[in-house]
């Protein structure tokens, strides 16, 4: 019989040969075989559970292969400036490709108007469980030389994002990470929490109150789905709402409400 770790290395390989977990950091593939392991009987159900819990928090927003190459091609091709319409098209249509940027593009520039108004204009974001969000830079109230930090556990997207922030002269940096056990050792006026509570207490209830805790920055903009991906919305906002408050409870923060179609935010400033 394999030894421990030999057996969790041969299971981790086996979850990422799958085309759609190839890329998830493996990190993250690791830590939730290892909860499986200790709930399932063995190692096949182990196996498919954790496919199933990772298909719930990440792959389920990629409905198909995002084409990296060729993204990668025409962005060599584009101005240099930011704001150029061809750029700004370039933008959307990449922007389309996640579920959680594709649902926000109807409200995207009010969204981000509105809910960083009371800030003025920000000197240097932290985008956690970021997908595609940081090609929305252009649509963000932003200070020149402003920096850029966005983490995720798909390495081809952080790549892609890496290759963005480099052709456009951004002072970004895309890093793997899994929040649900630490985040980027880095300071930022404002550290954004877009959609990613949800996803991260079906894996560990108390992830979203660690989560809140582990932030330094002064302003953080939380926000919520007011939908499910299948399109469904009984009771999500209140739901969501309740939540919110619970993660709140015994903190003296001013909090900020925003409701959109599709989407709950709280700005909160401390
Ligand atoms: C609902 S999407 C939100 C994406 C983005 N914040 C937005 O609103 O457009 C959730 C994101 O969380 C990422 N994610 C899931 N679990 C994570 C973890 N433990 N650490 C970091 N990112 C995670 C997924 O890959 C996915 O991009």
């Amino acid at each position: 019989m394999a030894e421990p770790d030999t057996l969790l290395d041969a299971l981790v390989e086996q979850v990422q040969r799958a085309e759609k977990y190839r890329h998830l950091s493996e990190v993250l593939v690791r830590s939730v075989l290892t909860a499986e392991m200790e709930k399932r009987r063995g190692p096949k159900e182990a196996v498919k559970a954790a496919r199933s819990k990772l298909h719930q928090v990440a792959a389920a927003y990629q409905g198909k292969p995002i084409p990296y190459a060729a993204w990668l091609k025409e962005l060599a091709q584009l101005p240099q400036d930011l704001h150029h319409p061809d750029v700004l098209s370039y933008l959307m249509h990449a922007l389309s490709a996640h579920a959680s940027t594709r649902e926000r593009i109807p409200i995207q520039a009010v969204f981000f108007q509105e809910c960083l108004a009371p800030l003025g204009s920000v000197h240097s974001i932290l985008d956690l469980a970021c997908g595609l969000n940081p090609l929305v830079i252009p649509w963000l109230p932003l200070q020149p030389g402003f920096t850029y930090t966005a983490c995720d556990i798909y390495t081809d997207m952080l790549d892609f994002l890496n290759a963005f922030f480099a052709r456009f002269k951004i002072d970004g940096h895309a890093v793997p990470c899994d929040i649900t056990r630490e985040l980027p050792p880095v300071k930022a006026d404002l550290t954004l929490v877009l959609k990613t509570i949800p996803c991260l207490e079906q894996i560990d209830k108390d992830a979203g109150r660690r989560l809140l805790e582990m932030i330094s920055s002064p302003n953080i903009l939380v926000s919520f789905p007011a939908h499910s991906l299948g399109g469904k919305s009984k009771g999500m906002v209140r739901n969501y709402e309740r939540r919110f408050a619970e993660l709140l409870a015994g903190k003296a923060w001013q909090v900020t409400r925003f409701e959109f179609p599709g989407e709950l935010a709280f700005l909160i400033q401390r």
